[in-house]
């Protein structure tokens, strides 16, 4: 969600160096764009709504500069319009800011009496404002930074140049991502480290009430009290061409093919050598209980898990959103393991929540994407999914590879409490090296996706249904059309329509149904039948070759329960998709949506 990007330098003009970075971070969703940098000694700022491409049109093409702050905007206070935008600048101060400054009220009320007043609708302008008001009273940046950090309650990552300080460029952050990136008399700031990779790949991680000034030859980091800090640099080691869509048309479409070999990638370490390499998961026997926690898709993954868990090892599993937990009677104890799931290990709510677990000093464990992430140092434990950069705002790959992950789990606790005989292992263990085989004519089958979509594209309602692990795969499935499509798509357990939702269906709406557990096919048909009695268009997904004309049927293999889910989201991915094409929308970068939701 929101990017941020500043770089300072002793030689090198900036101006490049923002705008690539922004559009590196384009990816996670944004509303609006600006910049700020140093022109004939004065704080130039250009803002725009919409794309950074129209940013970038509006800069004077002969300006340079040697230090600047740049920002992609996702508003939460106030229109995405221009004025709005950032950077926001009052007197001495300008900056930009990612999340959100709670008690941004209080403040403004506390500031308009000092008779400060406002241009902006945003929180942003009163957090300046702020930085201002103590900074004419103290005169001096680190007594300014602590009193903003001890006075505003919320979120943010912040960089701000102060008009008499100008070769430094100061940062702050407490909850929103921030690194500094190193390179020979340059330095760079940004939300993600994957932003300047073109720059460098040597970086610090900024962590909560930690602020920093960074300049062309040096980096300070210190912590709120003002105590200078020894700071570890790390390295990434990932290259800069993982960013490249190659000969596709959108990045989605490019991670659902290449699920082709995410899925076997994030397994392997785990079967490779059979039973032996399964041992090597951690051993969740001394657990009473497992909680998943997560947000949108990870979340729909924690379903799976549940599922997996409660049906085939006789463990206890609850799932919850990770907005909701919080702020509940979630039982936590030592004996019950939480485990978070998260492609960006980024996001807020899902921070939130493992905050909470750590404070009460039980157990976690992270499932969790892109490396060096906030809640890969946070966790306990962490395994990673390796579906690579995903880029598209929908998840597609890192779903798979985070339910594969939580099945090899799985399997590996059902060895172990003796619910899994070892040739069943053995058995999940070979569908899961032959996944490539599997998978490969699902994404392959475009006409039957295009066929599906050109007949739905122009509906405004879409129903997904299923029953036990299908329903929870149908939610996936209608996330991922309203995503991309704007289609309204729903998904309800199958046994649930006649209570209510098939008041809803008419002729043509379409359903579309997966049934693909024998034992509740034969339940799901017949809810299929009743919508097709209402004029319904029906859709489904089986693996028992199931025919019937008055359907359009997707067969997929028949397999265990643990593979299966990997096989039926294929088709769910690819007609949300094909439908997205159809109706020409944004399909990486869908209105309103950001990739890593990096606040509450
Ligand atoms: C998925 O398509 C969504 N864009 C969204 O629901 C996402 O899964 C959610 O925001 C969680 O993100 P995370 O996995 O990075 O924590
Ligand atoms: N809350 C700020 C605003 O609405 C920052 C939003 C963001 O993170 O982009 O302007």
């Amino acid at each position: 969600m929101c990017g941020i990007v500043g770089a300072v330098s002793k030689n090198r003009n900036i101006l490049p160096i923002l705008i690539t970075g922004l559009k590196n971070l384009e990816y996670r969703g944004y509303d609006s764009a600006g910049v700020a940098y140093l022109k004939n000694n004065k704080i130039n700022i250009v803002k725009t709504s919409g794309k950074v491409s129209k940013l970038e049109n509006k800069l004077n093409k002969s300006d340079e500069s040697n230090i600047g702050i740049a920002h992609t905007r996702w508003a939460t206070h106030g229109k995405a319009n221009s004025v709005n935008a950032h950077p926001h600048r009052v007197n001495h101060i300008t900056i930009v800011h990612n999340g959100i400054i709670e008690n941004f009220k209080e403040i403004k009320d506390m500031l308009e009496k000092e008779n400060y007043s406002f241009k902006s609708s945003t929180d942003t302008e009163v957090g300046c404002a702020l930085l201002n008001y103590y900074y004419e009273k103290f005169n001096d940046v680190d007594k300014t930074i602590k009193a903003f950090m001890n006075k505003v309650i919320g979120s943010y990552a912040i960089l701000m140049i102060i008009d008499n300080d100008l070769d430094n460029l100061y940062v702050m952050k407490k909850e929103s991502p921030l690194v500094i990136g190193i390179t020979d008399k340059t330095n760079i700031v940004a939300s993600d480290i994957r932003a300047i990779l073109k720059y460098t790949n040597k970086y610090y991680i900024l962590d909560d009430f930690e602020y920093a000034r960074v300049n062309a030859n040096e980096v300070v980091i210190k912590s709120v009290k003002g105590d200078i800090l020894n700071k570890e640099l790390h390295t990434i080691d990932i290259k800069d061409s993982d960013n490249y869509k190659g000969h596709y048309k959108h990045y989605m479409l490019k991670e659902i093919m290449e699920q082709k070999t995410t899925i076997l990638k994030t397994v392997l370490p785990f079967i490779k050598e059979g039973l032996d390499s399964l041992k090597t998961l951690p051993d969740l026997t001394k657990y009473k209980e497992i909680t998943i926690v997560g947000c949108g898709t990870a979340y729909h993954a924690g379903l799976v898990a549940k599922y997996l868990f409660e049906e085939v090892t006789n463990t206890r599993c609850n799932v919850y959103l990770a907005s909701e937990f919080r702020y509940q009677n979630n039982f936590l104890s030592k004996d019950t393991l939480t485990i978070f799931i998260s492609q960006s290990g980024e996001t807020a709510d899902t921070i939130a929540a493992l905050k909470l677990v750590k404070s009460k000093n039980c157990p976690t464990l992270g499932i969790i994407n892109v490396e060096d992430s906030t809640i890969s140092y946070l966790v306990d434990t962490c395994l990673y999914t390796k579906a690579g950069s995903e880029i598209a705002v929908a998840s597609t790959k890192a779903y798979t590879a985070q339910v594969a992950l939580l099945s090899i789990l799985v399997l590996s606790h059902g060895l172990r409490n003796k619910t899994i005989s070892r040739d069943r292992a053995l058995e999940v263990i070979d569908e899961f090296k032959s996944i490539e085989k599997l998978i490969t004519p699902l994404l392959n089958d475009k006409d039957t996706y295009l066929s599906i979509a050109k007949n739905i594209y122009k509906e405004e309602d879409f129903f997904y249904i299923g029953r036990g692990l299908d329903y929870y795969l149908s939610m996936e499935g209608a996330l991922k059309l309203k995503e991309i499509s704007y289609i309204h798509s729903e998904s309800y357990s199958a046994g649930e329509l006649k209570h209510g939702t098939i008041s809803l269906i008419k002729k043509n709406t379409p359903v579309l149904a997966s049934a693909t557990n024998s034992c509740l096919n034969p339940k799901t048909i017949s809810n299929l039948k009743e919508v097709l009695a209402r004029g319904a268009d029906i859709y489904l997904i089986c693996n028992d070759n199931y025919k019937d004309d008055t359907f359009t049927i997707i067969n997929i293999p028949r397999t265990s329960e643990f593979i299966k889910t990997v096989l039926v989201i294929i088709p769910y991915q690819l007609i949300a998709y094909y439908t997205a094409t159809l109706r020409g929308t944004d399909i990486d970068k869908p209105k309103n949506l950001a990739k890593s939701v990096t606040v509450e």
